[in-house]
């Protein structure tokens, strides 16, 4: 038995990120997903995620290929959950290419090309274009 750990916000739930959990999933037969908290990223990028936490992380957690969603709370702390949740495999989209390779002593580490022409961010703009 083999369990897959990915992570991500999820905002605005598009293909790009049902494609990425569903190849995730394919690495082992338990994918879990740390959906990072609203506080995460407005740390990161100063502005609040467009749907709230609990809201992404609902949809995350109904997808048939998901099996267990918890919250990211802080970029410091992928080591600890990769070890908590016990995962063998650490999957993220190949916008963090070689980023998380110093996780490689713990579990493998696997970087998906990402769904092309589709992003939050370009979502955001289109509408706010509309
Ligand atoms: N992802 C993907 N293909 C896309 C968009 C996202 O494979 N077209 C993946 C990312 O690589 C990541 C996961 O989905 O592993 C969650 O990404 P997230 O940052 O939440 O989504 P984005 O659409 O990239 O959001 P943003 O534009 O705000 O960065």
């Amino acid at each position: 038995m083999s369990r897959v750990i990915t992570f991500g916000t999820f905002d605005i739930f598009h293909v790009g990120h049902l494609n990425i959990l569903k190849r995730s999933a394919a690495y082992g037969n338990h994918l879990i997903v740390g959906v990072s908290t609203d506080e995460l990223n407005f740390s990161k990028k100063n502005r609040y995620p467009i749907c709230p936490q609990h809201s992404r992380s609902a949809i995350v957690q109904e997808l048939k290929c998901v099996d267990e969603v918890f919250y990211e709370e802080s970029l410091e702390l992928k080591r600890e959950y990769i070890i908590n949740y016990r995962a063998d495999v650490l999957v993220m989209g190949d916008d963090w290419a070689g980023k998380f390779d110093e996780f490689k002593d713990i579990c493998e580490v696997v970087y998906l090309p990402r769904t092309p022409s589709i992003s939050t961010t370009e979502l955001i703009e289109i509408v706010k274009d509309y």
